[in-house]
């Protein structure tokens, strides 16, 4: 068997850059190419020390057949996920998807349909599931410790001002065909915990608003979401992107019939609150710090886990921590949670009717 796993990178942005320099970094993984049409991202290869063959589109990377590469991470622009990984599925690559899997349940549809069809595996990347506190919360939960679930609160009070919009240095980020709407690009990690640990949502309501960003993006900033577990309780995610000066909180808050919790923190980094029937809270490890993207931050810096478990899997040690088909409920759920969105309302000045 081949000793090492061969990567390529498709979009050298922030977060493909966390991906490169992982796989560069792995004994067991190699970075063998980079596509991105940014002349600058591509130079920024060999800055970053990588002699390895660069693309500029993903059409010339399949024409170039690069030897040795086994795997392909997606890290563009989240409106050409699903396109771009049927592409590389088609050509017999296995997959890593950056997150949302794609901005419609359809396209998650489509992939996973390729995925089967040409047996290569995709993988989603929804880093937080590795923090300390989320894999607790998901054994506490798992494990019945609080009972049955009676309510269970989102809250995800960030900060994305002009500085994270600026220059056009993400011109996909805040347009609507090509980012999709904040749950889709900053809070959608959440939404995988809540699938993850709770299962799905049904009768969801919605309300959204744009308070702070009418001038640079196309949707809501601010949304309250309502909804009920399919395995019952009451849930809601309260969001907005509209804090002043840097990320307030990202936390849940369950309440169920032998216990209550709450995870808090920057970004769901810390149990505040533990009170469970006959139970005595562990001591968890230390959560991995937030990305750091200069002025702003974002969900912990957990890419290792994701390319461990991508070579552990294609080296038959393990199975895949997020499958295409959890990829597809979260973006079945978010979808759902903004069938009733109205965009153009969004824009008008007047109180936005609940829906
Ligand atoms: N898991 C996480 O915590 C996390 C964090 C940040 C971003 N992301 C996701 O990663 C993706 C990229 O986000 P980012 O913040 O790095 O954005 P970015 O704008 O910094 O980077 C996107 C890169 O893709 C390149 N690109 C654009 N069109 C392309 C094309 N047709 N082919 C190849 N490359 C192309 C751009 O030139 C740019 O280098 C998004 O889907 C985002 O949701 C995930």
């Amino acid at each position: 068997m081949k000793k090492t796993v061969g990567f390529a990178v498709i979009g050298l942005g922030h977060i493909g850059k966390r991906h490169a320099h992982i796989i560069n970094e792995h004994p067991e993984a190699q970075l063998l190419g980079i596509v991105d049409p940014d002349p600058l991202q591509r130079a920024a290869t060999t800055e970053l020390g990588y002699d390895i063959p660069c693309f500029e589109s993903i059409d010339d990377f399949i024409a170039a057949n690069v030897p040795g590469v086994d795997v392909v991470c997606i890290c563009t622009p989240n409106y050409l996920h699903a396109a771009y990984a049927e592409q590389i599925l088609n050509n017999k690559y296995h997959v890593v998807i950056e997150k949302p899997m794609a901005l419609t349940k359809a396209d998650c549809e489509r992939v996973i349909f390729k995925s089967l069809n040409v047996s290569k595996n995709a993988f989603i990347v929804k880093q937080n599931r590795y923090s300390p506190p989320s894999k607790w919360l998901k054994e506490v939960v798992a494990g019945g410790k609080l009972g049955d679930i009676h309510m269970v609160q989102i809250n995800c009070y960030w900060n994305r001002d002009d500085r994270y919009y600026k220059g056009g240095e993400h011109p996909w980020k805040g347009k609507l065909k090509m980012d999709g709407g904040t749950l889709f690009t900053q809070f959608s990690h959440f939404i995988d915990i809540m699938y993850w640990v709770f299962g799905d949502v049904k009768n969801i309501h919605s309300r959204f608003w744009n308070y702070t960003h009418q001038h640079n993006i196309d949707f809501e900033d601010s949304g309250l979401v309502q909804f009920e577990f399919v395995n019952g309780g009451l849930g809601c995610i309260n969001f907005s992107t509209s804090c002043w000066g840097k990320n307030m909180e990202s936390s849940i808050t369950v309440v169920g019939s032998k216990g209550s919790l709450k995870i808090g923190g920057q970004y769901m980094n810390e149990v505040e609150y533990c009170h469970i029937e006959n139970y005595e809270m562990p001591e968890l490890p230390p959560t991995n710090p937030p990305n750091d993207y200069g002025p702003y931050k974002g969900s912990a810096a957990n890419h290792h886990y994701i390319i461990q478990n991508v070579v552990d899997t294609l080296k038959g040690r393990a199975a895949i921590d997020t499958n295409a088909l959890e990829g597809l409920k979260v973006v079945d759920i978010i979808e759902r949670m903004y069938e009733t969105r109205n965009i153009e309302q969004l824009f008008e000045k007047k109180t936005y009717e609940y829906s």
